[in-house]
């Protein structure tokens, strides 16, 4: 076979290795509705205490087996430090930092955000399981960030 033929091959399977990349992206975005949490607003940091939701921290209900969890990540704690919602709660995380960037998991689901000064972060998640939930920064912040946890009880 002339060289000609390998190189015609190897180009084509670059391309359909690419072309399938791009099909699997498509599907798990747009198919699977797959998405990296993104900003949902902007805050000042300097004023967040005081602008809403962020005067009010803490859980309240938004409707039936709906809550929202308003949490500021400072140096180095969750405020609040700990949440309470019953088991299938739909709850919607609403949160943000005053000061450096904080990162925003908890452990066993799949909420994972950071929190950025100036960005609100907003993700969504059902409880199913009873339990305690830990919130965990993990997003190096500074001295105390091996201590800034906090944690979801689901009763
Ligand atoms: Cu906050 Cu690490």
């Amino acid at each position: 076979m002339k060289i000609e033929t390998y190189e015609k091959a190897y180009l084509a399977l670059g391309g359909a290795t690419l072309a399938a990349a791009l099909l699997v992206l498509l599907y798990t975005s747009v198919g699977m509705d797959i998405h990296l949490p993104s900003r949902v607003a902007e805050v000042d940091p300097a004023t967040v205490r005081t602008t809403p939701p962020f005067d009010q921290l803490g859980v309240r209900q938004t409707g039936p087996g709906k809550y929202e969890a308003v949490i500021l990540g400072q140096v180095w704690a969750f405020l609040p430090q700990e949440i309470r919602v019953p088991v299938g709660a739909e709850v919607t995380f609403t949160a943000t930092s005053p000061d450096v960037i904080h990162g925003f998991m908890i452990a066993g689901t799949r909420v994972n955000m950071m929190l950025i000064p100036g960005q609100i972060s907003r993700m969504t998640y059902t409880f199913r399981r009873p339990g305690e939930y830990a919130i965990i920064c993990h997003e190096y912040c500074g001295l105390g960030h091996q201590g800034m946890v906090g944690r979801v009880i689901v009763e």
